[in-house]
Formats: structure tokens, C-alpha cells, sequence
């Protein structure tokens, strides 16, 4: 949740750190902090609130030194204070740390280093770490921090630096992602390469157990057992401008609006027509084992989650694959059947998130095969499953998951493709999906010309406190990622419901003051969406349909409609989900509130 960036080299670290904080300022942004060795005197500021404040601390502050960490917070464990911000320090202003992740067995050995006469000043879980880390130090800091970890129980991604042993970072990881900047004569570590690319594109991806020890020009990689690991230098394959805002107001809206690109993106060399089928290299290795698969467990959480349900539909429809999706906190907790044909599919934007690395352990610890879609290479869902495909679809910063959506999706449909192809899809079939999909990225550039119009309907609803979105079959997924958006960036209060569903109970919510998003596009289920909403106007509740070009007949029925192209069934999600990003995202800006920093989330959810 939290970020984490470190410097040392033979340039000023400060800047560097402040860069690289600004770049992770997305994980975690209700407090941040710094440390500098300046001229040996560790310097530690942090403020509480966004990064401005510590920068407006910071303000004519001349830090010489060349080694430091930074942190960007975001809480668990206390409050946001300034005594809960990292970096924490032990008791004799030596050691300092940042950590992200959490320590579960912190109560006792806060209990038991209290006892022994260390002083807290914060309520953190992570100052245990440090002060452990004090006790063990007796000049060398790597050979304490190697002492200090076997006794934590949780999870950490962390950096330390001693005033008594200068020359270095020391950096471990377990279970909270963590990767090696390698410059010329300096190193960074940072939570996520954005936060380094301006200094090398060169990477090394920690795994789980390893402890780095970074000097001014050296570095070394140990396992948990103290042996030397060798580990592949990775080429970050986009660029500095890829992760900033490009001169939109937001990075949600700049990540919205090139969608087309990152779908094109997403799909590039990846369509074969004349077989009328994918190629998806990440899944050569497996080929011939997913001939064999009957069943298919899709596994995420939140965006990607609803991303699943529609792959469910299309793998259930166009490959003949039993599916079933499921939240990855709930799959890990419950006893799942796993045969020996069935795959299970990792979805995860960020390749981090606890509960999906969770669940994917435990289908490895039974022994099935596994699978991701993932868009930050490296990352650890990616590394973790037998095989996978990278979306492509570039940084994505915006703390509500937009562009990474759509390719999920593009890849789902890829996937349906290519496991059709292999069993009873027909070869007319696959070309006409082939033939469809490639021109997505072109059909979802004339579904943002909308976006006017969807600013004008953000206008006319802005202070309207609840909606319900509706969809059925391919389209219910999108109703809830509908009101997921909502919801998540400017807190007005949204239901996502399947409309067969909404009898059942939710339509007892439905008067002139509670609208309804209803997405309705010329499909299978039209005519179905067409009588719920006609039970929705009976009870005067105001209707804004999403619907297909042409379809003149909607106007009669709904107060709004904003229109999608024509395209098949099973990818209209990729296209009616646009209009609902934007109706968020206007929504969020009408009402003063800013939708790259919703309040109580961060990017990635590296504890449970
Ligand atoms: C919502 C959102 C979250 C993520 C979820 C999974 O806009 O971004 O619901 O989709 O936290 O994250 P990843 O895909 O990184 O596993």
C-alpha cells in the first residue's frame, strides 16, 4: 500500500528521493516522509497530508548527503500522525527504515523490546522492525536486519540506512513488491519502477526472502540462507513521459482517453486472421496442457474481479470452458474443487495484490495450473504462475483501474480465441471475432467523442446521492465496475446490480430522486433491459441508457442516451465501459473531488 523509494550513489539523494516519491504518490498518500545522511547526520522529515506538505518543509533545505530513503504512507496500523510516518528510527537516532506491508506478530515483540528497554513513539507495526534491528546491531547493518527478519511474522518490503555503517541501503523483501534501480555509480530501490525511470531503465525485481545490500558502487543479492542469487537485469520497455499526466487535468482522464492506444497496445501481433485465432507467446509453454483443461477458475479482486465475469461469459460461450470467477478473498478461504484439468487464471493489474498472490499460492500448493493476466511486468502474480500474458497497456497511475480494465478485457477475449480455436470454435467464427476485435481500439476512439456529452450529464446529475446501474448477461460485470467508479472517486453511493436481479429487491430503492445507468446496448438481452426499464420509469425513476447507435427507440424510454457502436456481444463491455469511466470521472470533478487520490485506497493492495 505504501510507497517506498531509496538513493545511493554520488549525486544528492534528496531530489531524487522527492522525484521518486512524486511518481509513487498514488500508493499511499496520507503522509510521507524522508531521511538524508547529511555529511553523516541522518536528517529525517515527514508531514502529514499529501506530498506537498513535506515538500513545503522541505523548501530551502540544502541536504548534501547521497544516501536516503523515502516513503509515501498509507495506514494501517495508527493513525495519520508524523510520529507514524516513515521513515521510524530506533532509540539512539542511528537506524532508520521505510517499510510497506504489515507485521502480525508486532504486539508481542513491541511487548517484549518495551521490556527490554527500547522506546516507542509511534502506534506502527513497522517500528518493531526497527528497533529489533537496533538490538542486533553491532556495526554491520546487513548482518542485523539478517537477525532481525526470521522474527517477523507478516509481510515487508523495506530499506534501511545506519549513521554507524554509512555506505549503504540494506533492502529485503517478503511478500510486498521491491525492485533494484541499476545507474551508473548509484542505485535506487523503489516499490515501482515509475518512481526510478528517469534515472535507468536497468531493473532487478526482488523475490520473495532476498536481502539486497546497496553500497555507492556495488551491490549484492542474498537469499534468506545467505546465498549469493544471480538475477536477470530487466529492460523497462516504456518511458518517463508513458507515466505522467501529458497535459491532462488528471491521470484517470489522461488513462480514459488513450485507450484506443493501449488496447492497440494490448493487442499488437497478438491476432492471427487467417486461422482465425491469437497468439499469445506468454502461453506457448502450456499449449498442449490447456487442450486438456475442462474448467476454468478466474481469481481477482475489485476491477479485475468484474473483468473475470465477463471472461466467464466468453470463455462459457465461445471456447465451451466450465467457468467460474471468483474474489480472490474469498476463493483463498474457501475449499475449492481443483481437478487435474481445471486452470486457474490470475487477473491483476499490479501483479501485487495480497489476496490474489494468496489464492494463487494455494492453487500451487495443490498442484494446478496456473495462469495470469498482468499488466507491471516482473511483478509477482507474473512471476508466480506457470505462464501468463502482459497487458501492454503501460503505466496506469490513476488510482481507479480504467485503461487496465479494457485490456483485461481485449485479453479475455484473446484467451476465449485461442482456447476456442483449439477445441470446436469454427474457423468462420474465430475470423469474424478476429476480424471484430481489431477494431476495437477504432470504435472505443468514437465512443470518447462522447465525452462532452457525458460532461454535460455529469452536470445535470452531479447532486444526485444515489444511483443503481443495471446490465445483464456481458453487460451485468459492467454495471458493477459502473458503480464501482462511482463510488470509489467521488463517494456518491452506487449499486451495481444484474437486471433480472433488481425485482428481487433493489427496485424497492427506485423514485425521481434515485436514477438508474442502464446499459442496454442491441444485444441478446435487449428486449429484457428494455421491460426493466420500463419497470424503472413506472416508479418515475430518471434513466440515463447506454445503447447502440441507430437504436432511436431507447429515447422514447430513457431521459438520457449516450450512444456506443455496433460491435459483437461479447466485446460491448469493452466500449460500454468508457461512458462509465467518464460519468465518474466528471462526477468527481463536479463535486471538488479529486479522482487520482479517492480517499481510504491506494493502487495496490499488498495487504489483505
Ligand atoms: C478499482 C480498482 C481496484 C483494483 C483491485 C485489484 O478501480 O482499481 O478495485 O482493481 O484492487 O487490483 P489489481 O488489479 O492490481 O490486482
Amino acid at each position: 500500500m505504501c510507497g517506498i523509494v531509496g538513493y545511493i550513489g554520488k549525486q544528492k539523494a534528496l531530489p531524487i528521493l522527492m522525484e521518486g516519491l512524486r511518481r509513487e504518490s498514488y500508493r499511499g498518500y496520507d503522509s510521507s516522509g524522508i531521511v538524508v545522511l547529511d555529511n553523516g547526520k541522518p536528517v529525517c522529515v515527514k508531514a502529514v497530508g499529501k506530498l506537498e506538505n513535506l515538500e513545503k518543509k522541505l523548501q530551502g533545505n540544502q541536504l548534501d548527503g547521497s544516501v536516503g530513503v523515502g516513503h509515501v504512507r498509507w495506514s494501517t496500523h495508527g493513525g495519520v500522525t508524523e510520529e507514524n510516518a516513515h521513515p521510524h528510527s530506533d532509540c539512539q537516532g542511528n537506524i532508520f527504515l521505510v517499510h510497506n506491508g504489515i507485521i502480525e506478530n508486532y504486539k508481542e515483540l513491541k511487548d517484549k523490546l518495551i521490556s527490554e528497554g527500547h522506546k516507542f513513539v509511534s502506534e506502527t507495526d513497522t517500528e518493531t522492525i526497527i528497533h529489533l534491528i537496533e538490538k542486533f546491531f553491532k556495526g554491520n547493518l546487513e548482518k542485523a536486519v539478517r537477525e532481525a527478519l526470521p522474527l517477523l511474522k507478516g509481510t515487508y518490503g523495506l530499506a534501511v540506512i545506519a549513521r554507524d555503517d554509512p555506505q549503504k541501503i540494506v533492502v529485503a523483501r517478503l511478500s510486498s513488491p521491491l525492485l533494484v534501480g541499476l545507474g551508473d555509480n548509484e542505485y535506487l530501490v523503489a516499490s515501482d519502477p515509475a518512481a526510478i525511470i528517469a534515472h535507468t531503465k536497468k531493473v532487478i525485481y526482488l523475490d520473495d526472502g532476498e536481502i539486497v545490500t546497496l553500497t555507492p558502487d556495488n551491490f549484492f543479492i542474498q537469499d534468506a540462507n545467505q546465498n549469493h542469487v544471480e538475477k536477470t537485469v530487466n529492460e523497462i520497455d516504456w518511458n518517463i513521459e508513458e507515466a505522467q499526466k501529458g497535459g491532462y487535468s488528471h491521470f484517470m482522464l489522461k488513462e480514459i482517453i488513450e485507450q484506443p492506444e493501449s488496447i492497440t497496445n494490448t493487442l499488437r501481433g497478438k491476432l492471427i486472421a487467417e486461422s482465425g485465432s491469437a497468439k499469445l507467446g506468454g502461453l506457448e509453454l502450456v499449449q498442449e496442457k490447456l487442450k486438456e483443461v475442462e474448467r476454468f477458475n478466474i481469481v481477482a479482486c475489485g476491477t479485475a474481479y468484474y473483468a473475470s465475469l465477463v471472461g466467464r461469459y466468453m470463455l462459457e460461450e465461445y471456447a465451451g470452458i466450465p467457468c467460474e470467477a471468483d474474489f480472490a478473498s474469498e476463493f483463498r478461504y474457501r475449499k475449492f474443487i481443483l481437478t487435474k484439468k481445471t486452470a486457474s487464471l490470475f487477473i491483476s493489474q499490479s501483479g501485487e495484490t495480497a489476496d490474489t498472490l494468496a489464492a494463487l499460492a494455494e492453487v500451487k500448493r495443490k498442484g494446478g495450473l496456473t495462469l495470469s493476466i498482468v499488466n507491471v511486468v516482473g511483478s509477482s502474480v507474473a512471476r508466480e504462475t506457470d505462464a501468463g500474458v502482459y497487458n501492454h497497456a503501460g503505466p496506469e497511475i490513476g488510482v481507479a483501474s480504467t485503461k487496465a480494465f479494457t485490456s483485461q478485457l481485449a485479453i479475455l477475449a484473446l484467451l476465449t480465441l485461442f482456447l476456442g480455436r483449439q477445441r470446436e470454435m469454427s474457423l468462420v467464427t474465430g475470423q469474424r471475432i478476429v476480424k471484430e476485435i481489431s477494431r476495437i481500439p477504432e470504435l472505443s476512439r468514437k465512443v470518447l467523442e462522447n465525452n462532452g456529452k457525458i460532461k454535460e450529464l455529469a452536470e445535470k446529475y452531479k447532486n444526485f446521492d444515489n444511483f443503481l446501474f443495471l446490465g445483464r448477461k456481458y453487460n451485468y460485470p459492467v454495471a458493477l465496475e459502473g458503480a464501482l467508479k462511482l463510488k470509489e472517486i467521488s463517494y456518491i453511493h452506487a449499486e451495481g446490480c444484474g437486471a433480472g436481479e433488481m425485482k428481487h429487491g433493489p427496485i424497492a430503492l427506485i423514485d425521481e430522486k434515485f436514477p438508474t445507468v442502464a446499459i442496454c446496448p442491441l444485444d441478446s438481452v435487449y428486449e429484457k433491459m428494455v421491460s426493466n426499464i420500463e419497470e424503472i420509469r413506472a416508479r418515475k425513476g430518471p434513466v440515463i441508457a447506454i445503447a447502440t447507435e441507430g437504436d432511436k427507440d431507447i429515447e422514447k424510454i430513457a431521459d438520457d442516451v449516450i450512444y456506443i457502436p455496433k460491435t459483437l456481444e461479447m466485446l460491448t463491455p469493452i466500449l460500454s465501459v468508457i461512458p462509465l469511466q467518464l460519468f465518474a470521472y466528471h462526477m468527481a470533478v463536479l463535486n471538488g473531488k479529486d479522482p487520482d487520490y479517492p480517499r481510504n485506497l491506494a493502487k495496490s493492495c499488498t495487504v489483505e
